[in-house]
């Protein structure tokens, strides 16, 4: 397990966050020093935004000053994730190599004076990121104080040039093998869109009305596997001289330009940076929601918690202070779904520049600070966490999760607008976050024998593998809710035909949709379970399920809404609008009470958050967190690693590890 190598280094879980102590002179590096050691700091991201300082000009290196941060660092027993310095190229670099300066849809090229302004699929971008990170290999790969390879930071910059044109045809001729494949994927044959050369081929820039859905999928893919090989080239040359970990931070959920599964195959220890926008219960249910799926994304393993903030980055449109409290709690949330350890952006907060107003462990204020005061009492709750490490998180429920499913709900001409991939993975999230189960995300064409119960919101698109293995996991005992506009189409956007969803997954569901009516924005319909819906609806004909509701209105009246199918020795629901949250609740219960799921901790009031960590040798932990504004009863009293004494009740915002008997 990756990540042992890195708590082993660290002697417990990892607490600290990103250092840029190029903003600051001799005597704040000083008090830096002091005050990490005050607050538990053991881990510094050190060099994510440096490449102007690293290499002034081209080819000519300056390591000086690094060699002393790290060298300090190290004699303060701090250890060091070094980044690449790849995600914000210096002003030289973009004067010399304007080609490699980002292209938009609409041609329009950016320039630097911010960050992330690069094309991925520019050479010299690329010769220059493999340089710099190979110098940085040679110069401290075996450094006493490098714990761990932080390679970019957030790749998250998308381009439209003509690199991006060149590797996108090398990309489609690997995909498709010919021209004619490719004008049959992408359904040519339509509006005078057949190529007769590659040369024609060029990314979705803008159009004047829809782009061609398969070729703008194909894009999204594209880049996502063009991203994946720069980091790993960058990853490579570290290899070739460290032995110690590679990460790259990967982005916060809502941004969906790269397929994170196989990211998730390629890094060593999967690393995430979150950034709940809202505050309380919103924030806790999101905390759990970016943990969940970076845990998913590692394959389960334990993984790292890169960056949080000390206040939210925006919640709508200012900051908000996080309530007292929260710095832990959310620290913990991180760490109870398989965290090891618990990062910042950043160590001191700005004094200028772009992110002068963004949070920071130490405050403008200085230590004499709330948030100084709650991150040191958070470094000391981690500091009593070290048993923790390497142990996992179990689940016996998964939602599922495309990319190709995301990016199949952005192209052009969908149905309606209310088909948002995001905002149904989320909702299904957080329904069964309230009921208080644990979650995985799993991939549509993964084993999914470990789980009772899986939920696929939003699975327009679902691959004819992803069908066939839906229909195995009912046919072999699972029980399977899939929500409207399922298996719609298939892999390379081409429609279902005979009424969907895919074939494999209406034999499961034992139903098949006939026509779809997407309701209007304002639009609310009733069931005749008495439940509410909006936003879809469909023409469905039973072929074997059992229908449980039915529309009561309009054309549909008497139109199977909500079915269940027993097919093989499992179960296949389908519900074909979308139910109001507390509808959608009441039938998650449901089902939960049908595939025999419980609460990890049953019996807590319904703002306690409580998920278990397990080790391989049979120890296990509660961490327990009341995000509510009532005492809250633990079943039993248990012992309490962060007081080192026994716990039966938590405090409002309290929060607990026990020690599971
Ligand atoms: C992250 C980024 C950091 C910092 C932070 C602000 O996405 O990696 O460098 O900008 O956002 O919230």
């Amino acid at each position: 397990m990756t990540t042992r190598r890195l708590t082993d280094r660290l002697g417990g879980l990892a607490f600290g966050g990103d250092y840029n102590p190029e903003q600051w002179d001799e005597e704040v590096w000083k008090q830096d020093d002091e005050l990490m050691r005050r607050a538990g700091v053991n881990l510094a991201t050190v060099g994510v935004f440096s490449w102007a300082l690293l290499e002034p000009e081209e080819g000519r290196y300056d390591f000086a000053w690094l060699d002393a941060h790290l060298d300090r660092l190290h004699a303060n027993g701090v250890s060091v994730d070094l980044a690449t310095p790849t995600a914000s190229p210096p002003p030289w670099f973009t004067l010399a190599h304007p080609d490699a300066l980002p292209v938009g849809p609409d041609g329009t090229r950016l320039t630097h004076g911010s960050r992330d302004t690069y094309c991925l699929a520019a050479p010299a971008y690329r010769d220059a990121a493999r340089r710099v990170a190979s110098a940085l290999a040679q110069r401290y790969g075996d450094h006493p104080a490098l714990a761990l390879w932080h390679v970019h930071n957030e790749y998250v910059t998308l381009c439209w040039c003509d690199h991006t044109a060149a590797a996108f045809r090398v990309w489609l001729q690997a995909r498709h093998g010919s021209l004619d494949v490719l004008n049959e994927a992408w359904g040519t044959a339509f509006w005078s869109q057949r190529y007769t050369s590659w040369e024609q081929v060029l990314p979705p820039r803008a159009t004047q009305w829809h782009q061609n859905p398969g070729q703008a999928l194909d894009f999204r893919r594209f880049w996502s596997d063009e991203t994946l090989a720069a980091y790993r080239e960058q990853r490579d040359v570290i290899r070739t001289a460290s032995d110690r970990p590679v990460t790259t931070n990967l982005m916060l959920p809502g941004y969906q330009n790269l397929d994170l599964w196989a990211f998730g195959r390629e890094v060593d220890v999967v690393s995430i940076d979150h950034y709940p926008t809202g505050p309380g219960l919103d924030a806790a249910a999101d905390t759990a929601f970016g943990a969940d799926r970076a845990r998913s994304f590692a394959g389960g393993a334990p993984w790292l918690l890169m960056e949080q903030g000390t206040s939210t980055v925006y919640a709508g449109d200012r900051v908000l202070g996080k309530e007292p409290g929260e710095i832990l709690r959310h620290s913990l949330g991180h760490i109870a779904r398989g965290s090891e350890g618990a990062l910042f952006f950043q160590w001191r907060q700005s004094r200028a520049g772009a992110e002068t107003w963004h949070s920071a462990m130490v405050p403008h204020a200085g230590p004499d600070s709330r948030t100084f005061r709650e991150v040191t009492e958070t470094g000391a709750a981690v500091a009593r966490l070290g048993e923790l490490a390497g142990s996992t998180v179990r689940a016996e429920v998964a939602v599922l999760h495309d990319s190709d499913a995301w990016w199949a709900l952005d192209v052009d001409g969908l149905p309606s607008a209310e088909l948002d991939y995001h905002a149904a993975l989320r909702r299904a999230h957080r329904t069964l976050w309230d009921a208080g189960v644990t979650v995985d995300l799993a991939h549509p064409e993964q084993e999914l024998g470990r789980y009772r119960l899986v939920v696929a919101p939003a699975l327009f698109l679902l691959s004819d593998a992803g069908a066939a293995n839906l229909r195995g996991y009912v046919e072999d005992g699972g029980t399977l809710l899939v929500q409207h506009a399922a298996g719609y189409v298939d892999d390379r956007l081409h429609a279902r035909l005979g009424g969907y969803p895919a074939a494999a997954l209406r034999e499961a569901l034992g139903i098949r949709v006939e026509e779809y009516r997407p309701l209007g924005r304002d639009e609310r319909i009733v069931l005749s379970d008495s439940s509410h819906a909006a936003a879809w609806s469909e023409s469905l004909r039973v072929e074997g399920a059992e229908a449980l509701a039915s529309y009561t209105h309009g054309l549909l009246a008497g139109s199977p809404a909500l079915t269940r199918h027993r097919f093989g020795a499992g179960h296949g629901w389908y519900v074909s609008a979308r139910l109001d949250d507390a509808d959608q609740a009441g039938l998650v219960t449901r089902l939960l009470d049908a595939a025999g799921v419980q609460p990890e901790l049953p019996g807590l009031p319904p703002a306690v958050e409580a998920v278990t960590r397990h080790a391989e040798d049979g120890r296990r932990w509660h961490v327990v967190m009341n995000h509510g504004a009532e005492p809250a009863r633990l079943p039993e009293p248990l012992q309490d690693l962060l007081t080192d004494g026994p716990v039966s009740e938590l405090p409002p915002g309290g929060c607990a590890v026990l020690r599971a008997r």
